[in-house]
């Protein structure tokens, strides 16, 4: 789904954090079918790291429905009514198998992110792509994991250009919490930065 720029985007983060030693896991947030997860599990692969785990989150059932009073940004949001964004743990742990990468690397996370991702057992991330679309699913990641982001480390965020939703929740997020690293762009929606010290 998201193309090779960002694709490049991926594969330029992960062996970034690998070469400068930047400690810590990969974690997906919206991971769909798994393609980008699939492709990071398979650049520590190549790279022969085997200490890292990638964590794989999704609610293998689609999106969630909109919760207006609590995240009015997401009021009239109807992404919880494509079928074609369901996809189930099932079939995302075949498609990791194809490739040969289903293994002890890889840990799922399933569940909707407000009740998962508070209490997910990740210690550190190196990396973290979210791609959940909505307000909600961007800023309960954001708050849960991006505390656990190294300095060094990077988040990628694959819905800000292209749903307002979410580009909103990383700005509440950003001003919330005193973020300001420089925002780069990858294409026209996906943009990431770089955690500092
Ligand atoms: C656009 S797709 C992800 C595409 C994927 N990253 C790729 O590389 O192809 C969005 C995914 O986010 C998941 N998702 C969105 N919000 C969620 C939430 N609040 N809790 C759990 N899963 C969520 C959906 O189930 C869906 O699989």
């Amino acid at each position: 789904m998201i193309g090779l720029k960002r694709l490049d985007n991926l594969q330029d983060c992960v062996t970034s954090v690998l070469r400068d030693e930047i400690p810590g896991d990969i974690a997906e947030t919206g991971v769909w079918r798994g393609g980008a997860s699939i492709f990071m599990r398979a650049i520590l692969l190549a790279y022969g790291d085997v200490t890292r785990t990638v964590w794989v989150a999704d609610s293998f059932e689609g999106l969630p429905k909109p919760n207006p009073d609590r995240y009015p940004a997401d009021r009239g949001d109807r992404l919880w009514t494509k079928t074609a964004l369901v996809v189930s743990l099932e079939e995302v742990k075949a498609n990791f198998a194809r490739y040969g990468l289903l293994d002890d690397q890889v840990r799922f996370i399933r569940g909707w992110f407000s009740d998962t991702l508070p209490k997910a057992p990740i210690e550190q991330l190196a990396v973290l792509r979210l791609d959940g679309d909505m307000y909600e699913s961007t800023k309960v990641a954001l708050d849960s994991l991006y505390p656990k982001l190294s300095p060094g480390g990077y988040v990628i965020i694959d819905d800000y250009g292209a749903i307002p939703a979410c580009r909103r929740a990383v700005s509440d997020f950003r001003l919330e919490n005193g973020v300001e690293e420089e925002i780069h762009e990858i294409d026209w929606t996906g943009v990431y930065w770089r955690r500092q010290a």
